[in-house]
């Protein structure tokens, strides 16, 4: 019998990380868990350390790891209890690691994603901030490694699976442009739940609106990211070091049923799509097995029941984060990780009612337009551009309080 492959899954707590070790569960001989990391959800961290017993368990949060760790003892699980960010980049690259699950939300998973390929893991890439910022080099580390990346993101990996078997020598390229006679790559994206929203209407939406995708259930960041489209704007440029194709090459297409989850058009006229119930699982289940298949849990389509599939292109007018990611996957260099950060500063305020939905873009647009992009894209200057664009963005948001605070008189405090 094939040996047990051991699984680490980075941010557990999450959408994703539940989704996987659902998956998990269903094929227990398998796999077997080695590590389980979060930020601060101890209770939720507590159950699946009972249910699937790892060796580790990690909260970036000290005070909730010592609580974590008093539960662990009481209940006598053979579970060691790692704290901080330290701990969290350890499991990542455990000895007894096959795979790693880097479901971590943010940059905050940038470092334990590229420690994991750094070590040579089977990567399983949710995590698209730290590919936003960084995929180039994750794409060389992960050759000199010898990592295997497998994106997970629903429209990458429907892309993946729609490239030829020979680009899958272990990292989803398209090595040479061209070579495999790649026309385009087309992501689709169902428009979230403002696709039909007038422009005015946008001013007053909620978070808990913007949370309520139409097709998916996902953590609150992502969500509010599909609502802006800035998500498949993020996408484009996951898309773009993933694959090795420029971003003209990259298009959107909206798609508001959730079915086919992307396509690759090549030179012969020929377009194949991969199509799928909106189930996370699925994706999460191919990268597992790859390049077997195994179950995943999630329903079969009923291609007889599902009625039309429509397409439409995307309105740049009532999402214009889509045109800045565009714009900023054109310039490269470490413009990218400005807009990421800035945009992960606009999605908290607004997710804590600290900024209206329609200020998202404004606040990106303002952060790249003040902090300078250099071409270098090591890991020292994109952290550096991360750190600069979110200390700008607060900023200029608490500026932005201050002149509301001072009422009718519009001032600029400086
Ligand atoms: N959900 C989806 O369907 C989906 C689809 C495609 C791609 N993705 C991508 O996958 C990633 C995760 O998305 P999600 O929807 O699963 O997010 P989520 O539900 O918000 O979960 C985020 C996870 O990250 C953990 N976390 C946050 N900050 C951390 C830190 N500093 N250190 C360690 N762990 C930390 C959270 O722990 P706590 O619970 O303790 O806070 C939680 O486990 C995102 O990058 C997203 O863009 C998600």
């Amino acid at each position: 019998m094939a040996r047990s492959l051991g699984v680490v899954v980075l941010g557990s707590t999450g959408s994703i990380g539940v989704s996987t070790l659902d998956v998990l569960s269903r094929h227990q001989a398998r796999y077997h868990v080695v590590a389980l990391a979060a930020h601060r959800n101890v209770s939720m961290l507590f159950e699946q350390c009972r249910l699937h017993r790892p060796e580790f368990a990690v909260l970036a949060d000290d005070d909730a790891a010592d609580e974590l760790n008093t539960r662990v003892k009481q209940a006598g699980l053979d579970t060691e209890v790692l704290s901080g960010e330290v701990g969290v980049r350890r499991v990542a690259t455990l000895e007894n690691a096959d795979a790693v699950m880097a479901a971590i939300v943010g940059a905050a998973g940038l470092l334990p994603a590229l420690d994991a390929v750094q070590a040579g893991k089977r990567v399983l890439i949710a995590n698209k901030e730290p590919l936003v910022m960084l995929g180039g080099l994750f794409v060389r580390e992960a050759r000199r490694s010898g990592a295997t990346i497998l994106p997970i993101d629903s429209e990458h990996n429907a892309v993946f699976q729609c490239l030829p078997a020979s680009c899958g020598s272990g990292i989803p390229i398209a090595d040479e442009p061209g070579r495999y006679g790649i026309n385009k790559v087309i992501l689709t994206a169902s428009g979230g739940p403002f696709r039909d929203c007038g422009i005015e209407e946008l001013e007053h939406v909620t978070p808990k609106q913007a949370c309520t995708h139409p097709n998916w259930v996902m953590g609150k960041k992502i969500s509010v990211d599909s609502a802006t489209m800035m998500n498949k704007g993020l996408e484009i440029i996951e898309a773009t070091c993933l694959f090795n194709v420029s971003p003209e090459l990259v298009d959107v297409v909206i798609h508001p049923q959730s079915i086919v989850h992307s396509l690759v058009e090549y030179v012969d006229g020929s377009v194949l799509a991969q199509l799928a119930n909106p189930d996370m699982r699925i994706p999460i289940a191919h990268a597992l097995a790859w390049p077997d298949r195994m179950s995943s849990g999630a329903a079969t389509l009923d291609l007889s029941n599902l009625g039309a599939l429509e397409f439409e292109p995307p309105r740049l007018d009532r999402f214009p984060c889509l045109r800045i990611a565009r714009e900023v996957a054109n310039i490269g260099g470490t413009a990218p990780s400005i807009a990421n950060a800035a945009n992960e500063v606009a999605v908290e305020h607004f997710l804590n009612r600290k900024l209206k939905f329609t200020d998202i873009p404004w606040l990106i647009s303002e952060t790249l337009e003040h902090v300078t992009a250099v071409d270098d894209c090591d890991l020292q200057s994109v952290l550096t551009a991360d750190e600069q664009a979110r200390m700008f963005a607060l900023d200029k948001l608490r500026t932005k309080s201050r002149i509301r605070n001072v009422g009718e008189q519009r001032v600029t405090v400086t």
